[in-house]
């Protein structure tokens, strides 16, 4: 009996780490059974998928099998394989492979069917299906902002919630912050668990935000080791932030996503981006341009603000009509223009931009003259239908209720019209999140009163 547990303890510590400042677990340990597997867009999404997975470090083989699918069991249209390669990753727990494969050569909007494996008969995943981008008619996209904090707990409600209310959606958007801690093979464990095989059949678009970034024991702080092996993102923005800074033309749209943290930390990061999201806003002829970032160009929340990134890049955002900017970081909901908007208005100049929030962790809002509409203490998730002259744009509890609403129609001169569709029967949530209460001074209970009546009294007027 002794020996026994002293075996179960001798176990539970070989698969625990002093994980920072805790004991975790491994609750997810790699094995030669393929898991962690997500489809990425690459820059050619009518044509191209990326597909990523995790195996224990035993694995070597990198195949994915697929064929353009079909009821019959039996795949009459015949199964190709394409190798790929893996990259090995030393977690806190253990060494991973971490595979990745290009599908390429594909037909624009069909459905396939596709497994990953090292060719082995035990070595293969389930089979799941994908689509491939259409070529026109229009699209639509989920958008959650960030997850970052207890991510089995809390978030899986919200992309479970968004996916189920649009599972049609052509792809899926994170505006950085993933997980908290960048190198943290748990959290990102946590990040599959919760969106399981939504993962795997919805393809991936997401930006890098500052708990991407992790402080290496050399004292580098770079980018997650995850982040290269776990997407297959474009690699056609500036030098040293492939992946991370890149753009994608899906159908009538160009989708730029941009590398906040990389821009705050690094001068020559933010010099070389400046550069290219000038030539990449400016060479192009695509109806939209969509702007995907971490850190907002206006705050959300008090306290903040990111001037010498707005200095830099809200100049290029106007001159070249920038639509939509689809941020995070600030842990609220808030939407709104760079003139604040009057009542009745309906021609927008510059573009929307949206700040929104999809896990648990919870701010209080700036409420400054830019946002038209905002949430706090609220976890939401968005969706997005693009056509040929028209965006509309929905945002939801995760409790599924309607919570915002709008529309723009591109006009010839760049400009839009805006029409405001919010439901009426949804009073702004604008809730001081439990934690902040404890925290809260009198001196904030007062600045919070007195940004909450000018915004109601602006409101008011508006
Ligand atoms: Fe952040």
């Amino acid at each position: 009996m002794n020996k026994l547990l002293t075996l179960v303890v001798s176990i539970t510590l070989l698969f625990s780490v002093k994980g920072y400042g805790q004991e975790v677990p491994d609750f997810y340990p790699p094995s030669i059974v393929p898991d962690r597997i997500v489809l990425s867009l690459t820059q050619y999404p009518t044509r191209e998928i990326g597909v990523n997975w995790r195996t224990s470090a035993e694995v070597t083989g990198s195949y994915v099998e697929f064929a353009k699918a079909d009821p019959s069991p039996n795949f009459p249209d015949g199964v190709k394989s394409t190798p790929g390669h893996f990259t090995g990753l030393h977690t806190e727990f253990d060494s991973s492979h971490h595979h990745e494969v290009i599908l390429k050569e594909l037909s624009s909007s069909t459905q396939y069917m596709y497994r990953v494996g090292d060719s082995t008969e035990l070595g293969w995943s389930e089979w799941s299906h994908f689509s491939t981008a259409k070529n026109d008619g229009g699209f639509s996209f989920l958008y959650l902002g960030d997850a970052q904090n207890d991510l089995k707990s809390m978030w899986s409600r919200a992309i479970r919630g968004a996916y189920s209310t649009r599972p049609d959606a052509d792809f899926i958007f994170h505006a950085g912050d993933l997980v908290d801690k960048a190198d943290s093979d748990a959290e990102w464990g946590d990040w599959f668990y919760a969106g399981g095989w939504i993962h795997s059949s919805v393809p991936t678009l997401a930006c890098t935000g500052n708990h991407e970034y992790a402080r290496r024991s050399d004292g580098s702080y770079n980018l997650s080791s995850f982040w290269g092996p776990t997407f297959a993102f474009p690699t056609n923005g500036p030098k040293g932030l492939d992946e991370t800074t890149y753009y994608i033309d899906y159908q009538n749209t160009r989708f730029i996503s941009l590398n906040t943290q990389a821009f705050l930390i690094d001068p020559t990061a933010a010099e070389r981006q400046t550069r290219w999201l000038k030539s990449t806003l400016k060479n192009h002829e695509q109806k939209w341009t969509i702007v995907l970032m971490h850190h907002p160009i206006y705050s959300a929340k008090s306290g903040r603000d990111n001037m010498q990134m707005r200095e830099a890049f809200l100049p290029l955002f106007e001159k070249h009509h920038v639509d939509l900017v689809l941020q995070g970081h600030d842990h609220t909901y808030a939407r709104g223009t760079s003139t604040p908007m009057s009542k009745g208005q309906n021609v927008l100049d510059g573009p929307m931009f949206v700040v929104s929030v999809s896990g648990p962790k919870m701010y209080d809002l700036s409420l400054e003259d830019w946002m038209t509409r905002g949430a706090s203490d609220v976890q939401l998730y968005q969706e997005l239908d693009v056509g040929p002259t028209s965006i509309a744009f929905k945002a939801y509890l995760v409790t599924g209720e309607l919570y915002d609403a709008f529309e723009l129609h591109k006009m010839n001169d760049g400009r839009k019209i805006y029409v405001d569709q919010t439901p009426e029967d949804q009073p702004e949530l604008l809730g001081i999140p439990e934690a902040l209460r404890q925290k809260f001074t009198s001196q904030d209970w007062k600045k919070y009163k007195e940004r909450f009546a000018a915004y109601k009294e602006r409101k008011k007027n508006n």
